[in-house]
């Protein structure tokens, strides 16, 4: 987004906006949950920059059967281009937004919040930059221009940076976690397997569209109109599984192997942990260091079974056990072969030549593990 259009006059951006045929049409979608007395703002404001801008527009509220007067709030106001939609299933903010884009009629989709948190204003500015060429628009907080309201607390921005911080490796935009976004409807109907859980619905699409062009106006968030927000702890305990999801759909070998190696040191406190309580317990030295290995082995084993391979989790547990077993004792004795010949060559030599060889042992029987159990063991069936 150029600063050229961001200072052009109103009646400029609406001359504009008129002689971008594609984009005939915004559906601008609003999910919602107990905001009854924020749905007639709302409404106004979006009149006023419809009537300003001859804009031709729907907004469709997704509401998640609020039962507080929203359906009737919507219907008081009157205005024929806009509609609520009342959800029983499958609640939560971002299915919500994503049911409410399958029933957009209009080329261009904008989503935005219902407590007058977001500018409207900044709307055009966004429909712009879809026409020029940018596949993703976000209202940003981050970027030079943009802000959030005084009295957001030390925690819930400390809280959104951390958050944002997170979702580095999948984008780089600077406010990933802005609920305040627009994108073209015909890029949203080729996106494939949407599923976010929680409130990171613009992450989703951004990583799950593979979007490169992603602009962002700044924008002022300001603090809710009426009302309470429903961001709860438990929703944001559901952006983790988000993370967990978009980062398996992004780096999917990667995070295979990430994950395989998390289990993998979660194994070394395990193992040396029974090894201090059976030690304690007054067992013999050989003793202590079976229960170690083999406490670690299953719990490897049922973490990598929950975790890394959860997509192989329906199937027999104890095949699957088996087959861990005898793949990493496998492991084992390539690590044990690799230490012993690296020990006896050159490279062996000097003081930690040894070191060396056991820790290059360690390496190798572990990329063994990985590769038995990834392509073996918990190799993924192919849907006849
Ligand atoms: N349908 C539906 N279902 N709507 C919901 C739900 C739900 O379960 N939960 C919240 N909403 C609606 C609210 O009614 C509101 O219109 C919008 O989603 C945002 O909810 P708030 O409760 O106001 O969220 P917030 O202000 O804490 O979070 C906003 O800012 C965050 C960045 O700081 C949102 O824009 C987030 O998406 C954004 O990440
Ligand atoms: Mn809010």
């Amino acid at each position: 987004m150029n600063m050229q259009t961001m200072m052009k006059p109103v009646s400029a951006v609406t001359d504009d906006l008129a002689r971008i045929e594609v984009l005939a049409g915004v559906s601008i979608v609003i999910p919602t949950y107990r905001e009854a007395e924020n749905i007639p703002l709302i409404l106004n404001r979006i009149d006023q920059l419809r009537q300003l801008h001859n804009l031709t527009i729907e907004v469709l509220f997704m509401d998640d059967n609020s039962g507080d007067g929203s359906v009737e709030a919507v219907e008081a106001a009157g205005y024929d281009w806009a509609r609520i939609i009342v959800r029983t299933q499958d609640r939560g903010l971002s299915q919500s937004v994503i049911d409410g884009f399958r029933n957009a009629r209009y080329p261009v989709l904008v989503c935005m919040d219902c407590d007058l948190s977001h500018p409207v204003d900044v709307i055009p500015q966004m429909v712009l930059a879809l026409a020029t060429g940018q596949q993703f628009v976000l209202g940003s907080r981050y970027v030079p221009g943009g802000s959030t309201d005084d009295d957001w607390g030390i925690f819930r921005y400390l809280n959104s940076r951390v958050a944002t911080w997170l979702a580095r490796p999948l984008t780089r935009v600077k406010d990933p976690m802005s609920g305040f976004f627009a994108l073209r409807r015909d890029d949203f109907l080729k996106a494939d397997e949407l599923n976010p859980v929680g409130y990171k619905v613009a992450l989703e699409l951004i990583v799950k569209c593979g979007f490169d062009n992603v602009a962002e106006v700044p924008i002022h968030f300001s603090d809710r109109a009426l009302g309470e927000s429903k961001l709860t702890l438990r929703e944001q305990l559901k952006y983790i599984k988000h993370l967990r999801r978009l980062y398996i759909h992004k780096f999917s070998n990667a995070m295979y192997l990430l994950q395989f190696l998390v289990v993998g040191a979660s194994g070394v406190v395990v193992n040396l942990a029974t090894l201090s309580l059976l030690l304690m317990a007054g067992l013999p030295a050989a003793a202590c260091l079976a229960g170690g290995i083999a406490t670690s082995v299953v719990t490897n084993f049922l973490l990598n079974r929950r975790f890394t391979f959860s997509y192989a989790r329906d199937r027999n547990i104890w095949k699957q056990f088996v087959g861990f077993v005898t793949v990493s004792s496998l492991g084992i004795a390539v690590n044990y072969g690799v230490a012993l010949s690296v020990a006896g060559t050159a490279l062996a030599q000097g003081r930690f030549g040894l070191h060396m060889s056991a820790l290059a042992g360690i390496a190798c029987g572990m990329l063994f593990n990985y590769l038995g159990n990834r392509y073996v063991i918990f190799r993924k069936t192919h849907m006849r």
